[in-house]
């Protein structure tokens, strides 16, 4: 399989509001993709087409050589990892790590079967020992910390082994610990050869970590720019993508912006 996901010209319109506009992006096994824009790019809506949770208005979307609207997406969905707020939120209350990763081998929340089969028990107890959360997985979910929580839903988007794995802002109401933590272990994801094709969402430049190849930037809608990640994360492509003069900082695969000083009046 070399195309994960393709889409061309496509749109999503909601009543008035045009969500996403003649989208053309292709995505191929092995790449590493961070999207960003500011809040209400569309960032949201993109994932959800490539998660085959939602259909284009307008234009064809491929998602791991099927076209939607010609495939079954039920047995799509198991070959795609999903980590959003949207579906963390439907975990049930009292819900255990340990349960919140294994339920996905069914493609459901919440414990429903007394008895699960040992291998996806021994699967969902190995992912979650891989994002260190080996000692709470007999803690109910809703007591983690942000960080933890984040990282049982990455644990919980891998159980099915998809060949495509979507992350949804996973640094989201993280603190500085939780967030380089985070981003070191995608990172390390990142340079597995066998990990997924990744997809990232993301507004902060501070997120994306080293190792990812690729870069979409969103606006209203609108594709600003995409390409390789060095030559897309631009102060130029940047500042128009989030409206803003921006100085731009790279090192060691890590970005910084901060607001550019206006220039000193002339006298
Ligand atoms: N069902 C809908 N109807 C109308 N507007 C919507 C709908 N869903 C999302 N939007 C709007 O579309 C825009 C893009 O949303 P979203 O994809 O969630 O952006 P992002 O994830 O980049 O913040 C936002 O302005 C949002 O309010
Ligand atoms: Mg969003």
């Amino acid at each position: 399989m070399s195309n994960v996901l393709q889409l061309s010209g496509v749109s999503v319109v909601r009543g008035a509001k045009t969500l996403l506009d003649g989208i053309d992006w292709q995505v191929r096994d092995g790449e590493r993709w961070v999207v960003l824009g500011p809040n209400g790019a569309g960032k949201t809506t993109l994932l959800q087409l490539a998660a085959a949770r939602m259909h284009p208005t307008r234009g064809t979307v491929g998602v791991l050589d099927e076209t939607l609207g010609k495939v079954d997406v039920f047995e799509l969905r198991p070959r795609i990892g999903l980590a959003s707020a949207a579906l963390a939120n439907q975990i049930p209350e009292h819900e255990k790590v340990l349960d919140v990763v294994v339920t996905a081998a069914y493609g459901v929340t919440g414990r429903w079967r007394e008895l699960y089969e040992k291998d996806d028990e021994r699967r969902a107890f190995r992912l979650l020992n891989e994002w260190g959360m080996g000692p709470l997985l007999g803690r109910v979910f809703a007591t983690l910390s942000e960080g933890e929580r984040k990282r049982v839903q990455i644990a919980r988007a891998l159980m099915t082994d998809p060949e495509l794995l979507l992350l949804d802002e996973p640094g989201a109401g993280l603190d500085l610990g939780g967030r380089e933590e985070l981003v070191y272990k995608l990172s390390e994801l990142a340079q597995d050869d066998f990990a997924p094709a990744l997809i990232l969402v993301t507004h902060h430049l501070e997120e994306v970590p080293p190792g990812f190849t690729h870069a979409l930037l969103l606006r209203d809608g609108r594709v600003v720019a995409q390409g390789e990640i060095e030559e897309v994360l631009t102060e130029e492509n940047l500042g128009a993508t989030f409206g803003l003069p921006l100085e731009v900082r790279a090192n060691g695969g890590r970005y910084t912006a901060v607001r550019r000083a206006p220039a000193p009046a002339a006298v």
